[in-house]
C-alpha cells in the first residue's frame, strides 16, 4: 500500500541548540518549538523529525559517563534519568505539533536500533517506513541505544538523521541549530567568524579543521559531528543543509530550493 510514493522524503533534525537552552538544565524554548511546528505543518513531502537532546540530555549523560559506554550499574540511574528527560522534551514538541495539526507520533530509537561502538548497526525501519507512507510524521530523538561492544552508547540525532536518509533514500536532510550554518570559527566566541554558504566535497576537510567543538556541553562533537554526518550524505547525492532553526521562517525557502541564509553541502 503506497500512498505517497511520488513524494520525496525530507528529514529535519531539530537541534538541541535551537529548541533548548543548552546552558540551563531542561529549559525548552517553547516559542521556537511552536514556530518550527507552524513551518513544519506547511511541508508537503513525507517527513521525519529528529530532535536533539540539548540540555535535556548532554549534561546528565556527561555526569554519569554514559557516552563512555556501560561500566557499572550506577550508570543505569543516569540512563533512566536521561530517558525520562528526553521523553519530557519529546512531549513538549508533540504538544506544539499537535496544536498545528501535524499528525506526529513518537518513535523511540532505543526500541528499534542497535549500535556497534557508537555507530548504528541494525535498525528495524519497517514500522517507520510503513507509517510514513500513510502520511504519519515520526518524531525521533538522539538516544542511548544498546551497543554490541559498549553495552550502550549515545547515538546522536545527527547520526540517526544521516543513517535514515541513506537507508530510506531521502531527498534532503536539514540540520537545524542555533546558528545560521557552518562558520569559519564558532560565531558565538569569534566575532570575525564568517558564514560558509557552500561546502563542496573537495573543501569539506579544510572546513572541518577550522570548526571547533561545541560551546555548550555536547557529547556528540557539536558542529564537527554534523559536518562528518553531512559529508557521508553528499557523497550519496542527498542534499544537505545546515540552518538556523531559531529563525524557522527560512525553512520553507530552503525546502523549496530558494535562496536563504544557510550552509549547503554540494557535490563538486
Ligand atoms: N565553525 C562553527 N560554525 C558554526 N557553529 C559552530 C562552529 N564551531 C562550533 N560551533 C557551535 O556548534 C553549535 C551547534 O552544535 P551543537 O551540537 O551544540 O548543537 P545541536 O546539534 O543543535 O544540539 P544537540 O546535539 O543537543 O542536538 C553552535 O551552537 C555553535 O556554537
Ligand atoms: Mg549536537
Amino acid at each position: 500500500m503506497k500512498v505517497f510514493e511520488m513524494r520525496g522524503l525530507l528529514i529535519i533534525k531539530l537541534g538541541g541548540s535551537a529548541i533548548t537552552d543548552k546552558r540551563r538544565g531542561c529549559v525548552a524554548k517553547r516559542k521556537v518549538i511552536d514556530e518550527i511546528s507552524g513551518e513544519v505543518a506547511k511541508v508537503k513531502e513525507r517527513l521525519i523529525l529528529i530532535h536533539g537532546a540539548g540540555s535535556f540530555g548532554h549534561p546528565i549523560v556527561k555526569e554519569y559517563g554514559i557516552h563512555l559506554g556501560f561500566r557499572n550499574r550506577s550508570q543505569l540511574t543516569g540512563y533512566a534519568e536521561t530517558k525520562y528527560r528526553l521523553t519530557e522534551l519529546t512531549r513538549i514538541i508533540l504538544e506544539a505539533l499537535r496544536s498545528h495539526k501535524v499528525p506526529a507520533a513518537p518513535f523511540m530509537p532505543s526500541s528499534f536500533m542497535v549500535a556497534e561502538n557508537g555507530r548504528l548497526l541494525k535498525v528495524e525501519v519497517e514500522p517507520l517506513e510503513r507509517l510514513l507512507e500513510l502520511g504519519l510524521v515520526p518524531v525521533l530523538h538522539g538516544d542511548i541505544v544498546a551497543d554490541t561492544k559498549m553495552g550502550f552508547s549515545v547515538v546522536s540525532g545527527d547520526q540517526i538523521a544521516a543513517y535514515l536518509a541513506e537507508k530510506m533514500n531521502a531527498r534532503m536532510v536539514i540540520f537545524g541549530c542555533d546558528v545560521d550554518g557552518v562558520f569559519t570559527a564558532d560565531p558565538k566566541t569569534n566575532r570575525k567568524a564568517e558564514l560558509i554558504r557552500v561546502i563542496k566535497l573537495s573543501t569539506v576537510k579544510d572546513v572541518m579543521r577550522s570548526v571547533g567543538g561545541p560551546a555548550a556541553p555536547d557529547v556528540t562533537q557539536g558542529m564537527l559531528g554534523k559536518l562528518k554526518e553531512g559529508l557521508r550524505l553528499v557523497e550519496k547525492g542527498i542534499e544537505v543543509v545546515i540552518m538556523n532553526l531559531t529563525k524557522p521562517e527560512g525553512l520553507t525557502s530552503i525546502v523549496e530550493g530558494r535562496d536563504a541564509r544557510c550552509t549547503r553541502f554540494v557535490p563538486n
